[in-house]
């Protein structure tokens, strides 16, 4: 009998990636595919390598990192990428997988690549071929495959089987999908393709959320055959997002009556963790509504709804919120609390710290622990996502005094330092004012006269990391320098305007660094 394991693919570090302003540094991207391992899904798409050299080093690294998922990187069908994606997966062994992928629709064939039918056939036999002299393990997507003619398509299915392929993704590239169509499409490959029935290779189902579907599209492509689907953590990905993962593993895991039998390897109770970590490593918020990581997916207001909840859970929970993560925090630190404790409650939550992180955490840890009464395991969280977004510090916020009322301009007063570029060069601070519509306008024209740096915030959102009016209050904001990408800044001060001042000179940085200068998008890279 046909297997029922779902392998779950995550692309987050990859499509989730490619969603404006949700760039995210080397560090991060470690910190991600570490907490993605934790989850235990079964492929991480790490990202494309061929695109710049901070894709490869980030695909590179994880590969040589994390030892338990296959580590994917993406390749078109052409030379250079392939060979890019082959160097990049390298370090891990037997788990290194090359995607590569080829678009198939007509629309595609004719308007943006200018080929015939047979010569895609062709070029994606090559490029299966050229990606199987580097690994075992290939993925072969027909990109825009839902508007690709069903018998093109099992032409091409079959072609990238007998090439090698070992698992064929059936990307709905644009989000065109609806669920009954998209189940009768992969069933049409499923009893085409023999090597899908046999097992030899499998189906993988790839859904954009242009028309809210992409969850719906995954699952119904599931109960035809697919034995893989990609997603992204909280849904994140071009433009309206990929499917959520969450919402795959929980669909599968809640509706056993409908997907019977079927089983993925996930560890639900990690998905709340590894959502906060995205959101945080992405500065893309989740929407409070959001199914299983939404602020609200388990807040009960009615009264009606409150009175059920009490008498038994599942009269309005149909999923318990504690099997995904949900639930009481540990006893919070406070201020006595020694380096031994603040390092065992980091271990406790899966943070990986060297002695000097623990330290640096620490020293934080300490003044934050002189403002509140009681440091959470958030507030904790925090910090540490504070200290692994690891900008360089090219400027730091020394000081700052704001003015502000309903009869007084608001003024800001800023001292910054800037760090020595040079060797032996000492550290210099500068001090300047500005007036603005408010304080927090105020301080941030004074931080761009001082740094020389013109910023247009394009997104500001200020959250409570956790419970209390002591809360750390944590500001992400979006902007622009001037390039059109959009870099997240993100500062935690139990004081907002401070916050606020932190987080635009975290983005300013992020601009001025040199990873940000040196490896721009769409540079191409080829190593052997
Ligand atoms: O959406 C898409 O078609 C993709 C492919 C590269 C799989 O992301
Ligand atoms: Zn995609």
């Amino acid at each position: 009998m046909k297997s029922k394991r779902v392998q779950i693919f995550d692309t987050t570090l990859r499509d989730g990636e490619q969603c404006p302003g949700a760039s995210m540094n080397l560090r991060e991207k470690l910190e991600v595919a570490r907490q993605l391992e934790r989850l235990k899904v079964d492929v991480i798409e790490a990202g494309f390598p061929v695109i710049s050299d901070g894709d490869f080093t980030a695909v590179e690294t994880i590969a040589k990192e994390l030892k338990g998922p296959i580590i994917a990187g993406l390749a078109r069908c052409v030379s250079g990428d392939i060979d890019a994606a082959g160097a990049a997966v390298k370090p891990a062994g037997k788990r290194g997988r090359i995607h590569v992928f080829l678009a198939t629709s007509k629309i595609h064939r004719e308007f943006k690549l200018g080929k015939a039918e047979d010569e895609i056939i062709r070029l994606a036999v090559k490029g299966v071929k050229q990606a199987k002299s580097y690994v075992d393990d290939v993925e072969f997507s027909p990109e825009d495959a839902s508007r690709t003619e069903p018998d093109y398509l099992v032409r091409v299915c079959q072609a990238a089987v007998d090439a090698g392929a070992t698992t064929v993704n059936i990307p709905d590239t644009v989000g065109w999908a609806v669920p009954n169509e998209f189940e009768t499409l992969i069933q049409t490959l499923h009893d085409s393709v023999k090597e899908f029935q046999t097992g030899q290779a499998i189906i993988s189902v790839h859904c954009h959320n242009d028309l809210g579907l992409a969850v719906a599209n995954s699952l119904a492509a599931v109960r035809a055959g697919a034995r893989q689907v990609e997603c992204t953590i909280n849904g994140i990905g071009e433009r309206a997002g990929n499917a959520a993962l969450e919402e795959i593993v929980m669909a599968l895991n809640t509706r056993k009556d409908v997907f019977r039998g079927f089983k993925c390897g996930v560890s639900s109770k990690e998905i709340v963790r590894t959502s906060r970590l995205v959101s945080r490593m992405s500065g893309l918020n989740v929407q409070r509504s959001k199914a299983i990581v939404g602020e609200n997916a388990f807040a009960h207001s009615s009264g009606i709804h409150q009175d059920g909840i009490l008498k038994k859970r599942e009269t309005y929970e149909i999923v318990d919120p504690v099997k995904v993560g949900w639930g009481k925090t540990e006893l919070p630190l406070t201020k006595h609390s020694g380096r031994a404790a603040v390092s065992s409650r980091l271990k406790h939550l899966g943070f990986k710290m060297s002695d000097d992180d623990v330290n640096a955490i620490f020293a934080r840890f300490k003044e934050i622990g002189d403002k509140k009464k009681f440091v959470y395991d958030d507030d904790l969280s925090a910090l540490v996502e504070g200290h692994i977004m690891v900008v360089p510090e090219i400027w730091v916020l020394d000081y700052l005094s704001v003015s502000s009322g309903s009869t007084t301009v608001p003024t800001a007063t800023v001292r910054l330092t800037k760090s020595g570029t040079k060797k032996n060069q000492k550290p210099v601070a500068v001090q300047d004012a500005g007036v603005g519509d408010g304080p927090v306008d105020a301080a941030l024209k004074a931080i761009d006269r001082l740094t020389d740096v013109r910023g247009r915030l394009k997104d500001f959102s200020l959250r409570g990391v956790s419970q209390g009016k002591d809360a750390l209050g944590e500001v992400t904001i979006k902007a622009d320098f001037g390039d059109g990408e959009l870099l997240t800044g993100r500062g935690a001060s139990t004081d907002i305007i401070e916050a606020s001042a932190k987080a635009y000179l975290n983005a300013v940085n992020r601009f001025l660094s040199a990873e940000k200068r040196q490896a721009p998008k769409k540079k191409k890279r080829v190593r052997k």
